[in-house]
C-alpha cells in the first residue's frame, strides 16, 4: 500500500504532500451522476457494493493519495430511528426531529453491527481493492444533534441553540448519547479495516468560543479516547477550525483540517510538529481558470514545502457544479510538485 498519506499524518513525510479532497466522490463527477440516476443517495449508502464502487471512482479517475468511504454522517441519526430522507435540491430531511426531552430519553441504543453493518461491509469490499489508505468518518455530536433537532439543514441553528441555552442538561444527554453510538460506530469501522478517521464538525462555527468547549470539544475528546485501537490516526475537521485550532490540539488528534480563512503556514508556528495539518484551499478556487488554480495550489505547496506533516485538501467539500478539469489540474499540480 502507498503510505504517503499515513506518513504525513505521522508527520514523517519527506516527499511531496499527499492529496485527497472532501466530497471527492460526489455529484461533480459524471460517473457518479450516472450511478445516481438509478439509485437514491441513501440507497447508494446502504448498498455496500455501490458504496465500495463509488469510493473508488475519484481514485481511478484522478489518483488521490487516500480514499474516503462513500457514506454520510447522517446514518447515525437514521440508526437512532428518527428517519432520514434526502430530497432533491433540499438536502437531508429528518422525518421525526427531536422535539422534547422525552424524545431524547426514548432514543434507542442501537447495536451498530446490526443497524450499520452495511458500512462495515462496504469497508471490507473496498479496502482490498485500493492500494492507498481508506478514511472512515463520522459527524461530531454537536453537528449530528443539530440535524436531529432542526430536521434538516438550517442556516442559523436557531432551534438547536435555543435548546442548548435553555436546557443544557438534556442537550448534554443528547450529545452523550450520540457520542456513545459514534464510538461504537467508529470502532466497527476500524475493525472493518479503515486506516484513519476524520470527524466532521461542520456546524462548530455556530458556537461561541466557550460554547464550543462545553458542547463540542469535550465530546470530540471523548470519542478520540473511546477508540479501542489507539494506532488509528484521527483528523478533526471543524468549520471555524482556524479560530479553534489551539483548542483542538488539546483533544490530541493526529491531524487538524483547516478552513481557508488562515495562512496554514502561520498556523504551523503554534501547532506542535507532531500533529499533521490538512487543508486549506478555498474550494471556490475550483471555479477559477486552470492557471489560477495552479498558482493558488502552488502558493499553498510552497508555504508548506518543508513540512513533514502536511496533507493537501480543500477547506470544505467540492461543490456539485465544479469542473472535473479543475479537480484534475489541482491533483496533478500537487503530484508534480518536487
Ligand atoms: O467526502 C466524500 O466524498 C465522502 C462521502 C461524504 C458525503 N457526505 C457524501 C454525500 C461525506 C464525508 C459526507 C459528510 C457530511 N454529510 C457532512 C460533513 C461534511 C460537510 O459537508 O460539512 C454533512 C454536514 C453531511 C450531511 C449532508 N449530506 C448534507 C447537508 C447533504 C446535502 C448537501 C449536498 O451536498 O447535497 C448530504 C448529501 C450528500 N452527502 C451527497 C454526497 C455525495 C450528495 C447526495 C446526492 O447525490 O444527492
Amino acid at each position: 500500500m502507498k503510505t504517503l498519506f499515513l506518513d504525513a499524518l505521522e508527520c514523517s513525510n519527506k516527499s511531496r504532500p499527499p492529496v485527497w479532497l472532501m466530497r471527492q466522490a460526489g455529484r461533480y463527477l459524471p460517473e457518479y451522476r450516472k450511478i445516481r440516476e438509478k439509485h437514491s443517495f441513501i440507497e447508494m449508502c446502504h448498498q455496500p457494493e455501490i458504496a465500495a464502487e463509488v469510493t473508488q471512482l475519484p481514485i481511478n479517475i484522478f489518483g488521490m493519495d487516500a480514499a474516503i468511504l462513500f457514506s454520510d454522517i447522517l446514518v447515525i441519526p437514521e440508526a437512532l430511528g428518527v428517519g432520514l430522507h434526502f430530497h432533491e435540491g433540499k438536502g437531508p430531511v429528518i422525518e421525526r426531529p427531536i422535539e422534547s426531552v422525552d424524545d431524547i430519553t426514548a432514543l434507542p441504543k442501537p447495536n451498530v453491527k446490526e443497524t450499520l453493518g452495511y458500512v462495515a461491509k462496504a469497508i471490507q469490499y473496498v479496502g482490498p481493492e485500493l492500494n492507498i489508505p481508506l478514511i472512515g468518518f463520522c459527524g461530531a455530536p454537536f453537528t449530528v444533534a443539530s440535524y436531529m433537532i432542526e430536521g434538516g439543514t438550517s442556516r442559523d441553528l436557531k432551534k438547536t441553540k435555543q435548546w442548548m441555552l435553555r436546557d443544557p442538561h438534556s442537550f448534554h444527554n443528547l450529545l452523550s448519547h450520540i457520542a456513545d453510538c459514534t464510538i461504537d460506530y467508529l470502532n466497527m469501522q476500524i475493525d472493518a479495516g479503515v486506516h484513519a478517521i476524520q470527524i466532521f464538525d461542520s456546524w462548530a462555527n455556530a458556537l461561541g468560543y466557550y460554547q464550543f468547549h462545553e458542547f463540542s470539544l469535550q465530546y470530540l475528546k471523548k470519542i478520540i479516547k473511546g477508540l479501542k485501537n489507539k494506532d488509528i490516526p484521527v483528523i478533526l475537521f471543524c468549520r471555524g477550525s482556524s479560530v479553534f485550532v489551539k483548542d483542538l490540539v488539546a483533544a490530541e488528534p493526529q491531524g487538524i483540517s483547516l478552513d481557508w480563512n488562515v495562512d496554514i503556514a502561520k498556523v504551523r508556528s503554534y501547532v506542535p510538529e507532531t500533529i499533521a495539518l490538512q487543508g486549506n484551499l478555498d474550494p471556490d478556487i475550483l471555479y477559477a481558470s486552470l492557471e489560477t488554480i495552479k498558482k493558488e495550489v502552488g502558493r499553498l505547496l510552497y508555504g508548506m514545502r518543508k513540512d513533514k506533516g502536511y496533507i493537501f485538501n480543500l477547506g470544505h467539500g467540492i461543490k456539485p457544479d465544479m469542473p472535473v478539469e479543475a479537480v484534475r489540474t489541482l491533483v496533478d499540480t500537487i503530484k508534480n510538485f518536487t
